[in-house]
């Protein structure tokens, strides 16, 4: 087992990372807490296994897609935390993917204004994305992730033995992000094992995390490749998952990089070696998608400043990028074939 820590200060705590990691929870479960709020889904692995010392332990189960990550669930769990007596020496477990562990961190950062959550993510993105870092919430009808608070978790368990049921395009999804973290570090993430790989996932984002924790300048990073997958998402009306919409977003982001003669040819090859040949995930811009389309939902992408903006590599490392002139976009929009 691998312990990344996430440096926090006075809020900081440990990821464990490996087969059986399970077994930390009891320990990481702060000393004060009686009682356990168990929050997960139905079909999610581990569950039945989880040991929480002497304390007493009830489990709510929410349902399935984003439309169930809203603030009606979140009151209801609170409603459900009232009914067991849930004080804020408790705790709450998160056990389950993204969406889990969001809603669940979300509930917990609002449950007696703040109550301690540890966060178990069954989803290779869980591991490596959402569960670090703090950011909790949920959905409106008017967007996405609207409502939610920075609400650090007290530890995280990246289990390995979960990801035996993940579904194969839940797992592809993790590829498409697992792939961005190769490029914001000098270091050869391929030449990891898993265990070992997640971990170092892990640690690059506990690391920007450590340095930007609500997102004012370098955590922006993490959104390599985003810009490009957020309009695929929005363009395709989500028939694209996001993470095989961020596997295109890598390929282009590279693209566009070189046509701005911020990278060379070498450097996009790189890109296409980990996103299309390790990790096997298709690049390819889908059918019928207008190039023109596509710039204008760039150009409104949440994270632009001063027209197109994006996350790009370069000589100095990957950086936020303002005020990319649209024709470079279009041809890197060309060059993707
Ligand atoms: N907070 C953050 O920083 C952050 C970062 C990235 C994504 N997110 C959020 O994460 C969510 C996406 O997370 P996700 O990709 O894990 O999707 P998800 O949580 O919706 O899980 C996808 C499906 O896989 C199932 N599942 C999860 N683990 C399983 C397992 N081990 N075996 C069998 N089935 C399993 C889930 O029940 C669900 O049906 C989105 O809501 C997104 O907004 C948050």
């Amino acid at each position: 087992m691998i312990t990344v820590p996430v440096p926090l200060g006075e809020r900081a705590y440990r990821v464990a990372v490996g087969r059986g990691a399970r077994a930390e929870l009891a320990a990481m479960l702060p000393a004060s807490a009686r009682r356990v709020a168990v929050i997960t889904q139905e079909g999610i692995p581990l569950v039945d296994e989880l040991r929480y010392g002497e304390r007493a332990v009830h489990r709510f189960t929410i349902g399935h897609g984003e439309q169930h990550k809203t603030l009606a669930t979140i009151e209801i769990l609170c409603r459900g935390f009232a009914t067991v007596g849930l004080t804020r020496s408790d705790a709450v477990v998160a056990v389950g993917g993204g969406m889990v562990t969001d809603v669940a961190g979300y509930a917990a950062a609002s449950w007696h204004r703040g109550v301690n959550v540890v966060h178990i993510p069954t989803s290779l993105l869980g591991m490596i994305d959402a569960a670090i870092g703090g950011k909790t919430g949920v959905n409106l009808p008017e967007g996405k992730n609207l409502v939610g608070a920075f609400w650090q978790p007290v530890g995280v368990i990246c289990d390995l033995d979960a990801l035996v049921t993940l579904p194969a395009r839940e797992m592809r999804c993790g590829r498409g992000e697992m792939a961005k973290y190769h490029f914001l570090t000098g270091d050869d993430l391929l030449a990891l094992d898993d265990e070992a790989r997640i971990a170092r996932c892990v640690a690059i984002k506990a690391e920007v995390v450590g340095a930007d924790e609500r997102e004012e300048g370098r955590r922006a990073i993490l959104n390599y490749g985003h810009t490009l997958a957020h309009a695929l998402e929005i363009g395709t009306q989500h028939g694209l998952a996001h993470g095989e919409a961020v596997a295109i977003g890598l390929i282009y982001a590279a693209l566009l990089a070189e046509v701005l003669g911020r990278i060379d040819a070498a450097r996009v090859q790189y890109h296409r070696e980990v996103v299309e040949e390790a990790y096997g995930l298709s690049t390819a811009l889908p059918d019928g998608l207008d190039p023109e389309h596509l710039l204008a939902l760039m150009a409104r992408d949440k994270k632009a400043r001063d027209g197109l903006t994006f996350v790009l590599d370069g000589s100095s490392g990957v950086e936020v990028v303002a005020g990319v002139p649209a024709e470079a976009a279009r041809e890197a929009l060309d060059r993707m074939g």
